[in-house]
Formats: structure tokens, sequence, C-alpha cells
């Protein structure tokens, strides 16, 4: 049974961890799963992911959505849709949802357009589940080591890029920035409650993962077990025991 799930949130919000630990409780019940992240994964969404950890700033926010958008075209291409197709569970380490909150609600670009580009980057294909992993700001980049940049960065216009090989451009962007993305990613999910499921980020990472796994769960037409959630040795009915398509993944 095809299942698209992505995962969705700030930065440092427990996008990875959650989309490591659910991939890891499918392959234990034998299911065909793929992990894809973005921008990453292909060789271009790899080469590009690599180009914006550097951090140069963009002159055109338009053009930093359009290295996004290219990335997010050859994933689907290459391995979201094919892998859809032969009914393998794809988990997606953010997608689409991203831009709308960052090139949209963070920058400034016109949400219609935003749309408009993932759609054709996309084929149209959209998460079947999409968990928020919704986190304060601050605490998420503390996670991630930024701590430092949001005292430099509570001031407005003291900012300074900082972290030249490691993070990404956004953890140097201003607290204001992330509150804003934030909003945007709530904003999504009350705006299409039946894909889209809020988890509170600051739980213990199990905790959301026994939540996460029980709407995935529930997605394959099984029930979670009364007696908590954890991994069961069964096959899941309508999944096939064939090898995760590990071939794909770069
Ligand atoms: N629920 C949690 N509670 C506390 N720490 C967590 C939790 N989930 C993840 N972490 C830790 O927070 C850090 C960031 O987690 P992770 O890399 O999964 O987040 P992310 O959303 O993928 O971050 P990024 O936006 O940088 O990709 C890691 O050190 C991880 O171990
Ligand atoms: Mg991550």
């Amino acid at each position: 049974m095809a299942l698209f799930i992505s995962f969705e949130g700030g930065e440092g919000s427990g996008k990875s961890t959650q989309a490591q630990l659910l991939e890891e409780r499918l392959r234990r019940l034998g299911a065909p799963v793929v992990s894809v992240h973005e921008p990453g994964t292909t060789h271009l969404g790899l080469y590009l992911r690599k180009w914006l950890k550097q951090g140069r700033p963009f002159d055109s926010e338009l053009a930093e959505f359009l290295l996004f958008a290219s990335a997010r075209a050859e994933l689907v291409s290459q391995i979201v849709q094919p892998s859809l197709n032969q009914g393998t569970i794809v988990l997606a380490d953010r997608f689409s949802d991203s831009s709308v909150a960052y090139q949209g609600y963070g920058r400034g670009l016109p949400i219609k357009l935003i749309d408009e580009i993932n759609t054709e980057a996309t084929g149209g294909i959209t998460p079947d589940i999409t968990f928020l992993l919704d986190c304060p700001p601050k605490v998420g980049l503390t996670r991630v080591g930024a701590s430092f940049q949001l005292k430099l960065f509570d001031s407005p216009g003291s900012a300074k890029p900082v972290r030249e090989s490691e993070g990404t451009r956004f953890e140097q962007e201003p607290i204001h920035f992330h509150e804003n993305v934030r909003s945007g990613f709530r904003i999504l999910a009350e705006k299409a409650p039946e894909r889209w499921r809020v988890v509170d980020a600051t739980l213990q990472a199990g905790e959301i993962s026994d939540i996460v796994w029980e709407d995935v769960e529930a997605a394959l037409g099984r029930p979670a077990e009364e007696n908590g959630h954890g991994p069961r040795n069964g096959i899941l009915p309508g999944i096939s025991t064939q090898s995760a398509l590990h071939a794909h993944t770069v």
C-alpha cells in the first residue's frame, strides 16, 4: 500500500529524528519504505544542499525558492513517484510545505506563486499525512546548536552570518523569521486538517514517535494496540515484504 508521509517544522524540531524512528518501525514490520530529505537524496539535491549550506545570501528570494523547487522536481521524478507507483511507503523529511512556510511566510514571496511552482515541480503530488512538529523556535534552534546566534539576532540589524560550514542559512535568520515560519506551518495545518497532524515537538522523542505511529497504523488500516505502540513482528495487511528501494537513495 503506497503511502506518502512528510515531516515538517522549523529548525531542530525533530523532523529527521521522527522520520528515522518511523522508518525503523516500518522496516521491523517488513514494510517497503524509502526515506528522502529535502534538499538532498538525489545527486542534484545533494549538490544544491551543499551549496545552500554555505549560507551565502541570495539577492533574489525567487532564486532561492527555485533552487528548492528544482531539487524537489528531481526528487519526485527520480524517487517519490516511482516508489509510490511500486507501492512503497515514502517518508519525506520536508516537502513542498516547507517552501510555503519558509519562502512564503518567512521570506514574503507570494504564496500563490509558490503553490503554482510547487505543483509543477511535484506533478501535484501531496503527502497523505503531514506531521507538523510544532516547536518554539528558540527550543529548536538551541537543539541544533544555534543558541549563540539567538543572542546576536535578538537585536535587529546586528546579525552576521556565522557557522559557514555547518547549519543552514535559515538558522542564521532573526528569531522573528522563525516565528513567521512557525505561524505559516500552523496556518497550513489549519487549512487542511484532514492531511495535517500537529504534534507538540517539545515532548520526548519517544512520545512523539508513539503519536506518529498511532496515526500511521490507522492510515495503514491497522489500529494501535491497547498496550502501547511498540513495534510488532507481524506484517501490515496489504504491505508486501519486498525490500525497500535502497538503491534509489543516494
Ligand atoms: N523531542 C525531542 N526532544 C529533545 N531533543 C530532540 C527531540 N527530537 C530531536 N531532538 C534532538 O534535537 C536535535 C535536532 O533534531 P533533528 O535533527 O531530528 O531535528 P530536525 O528538525 O531534523 O533539524 P533540522 O531542521 O536541522 O534538519 C538533535 O540533536 C536531536 O537528537
Ligand atoms: Mg533534519
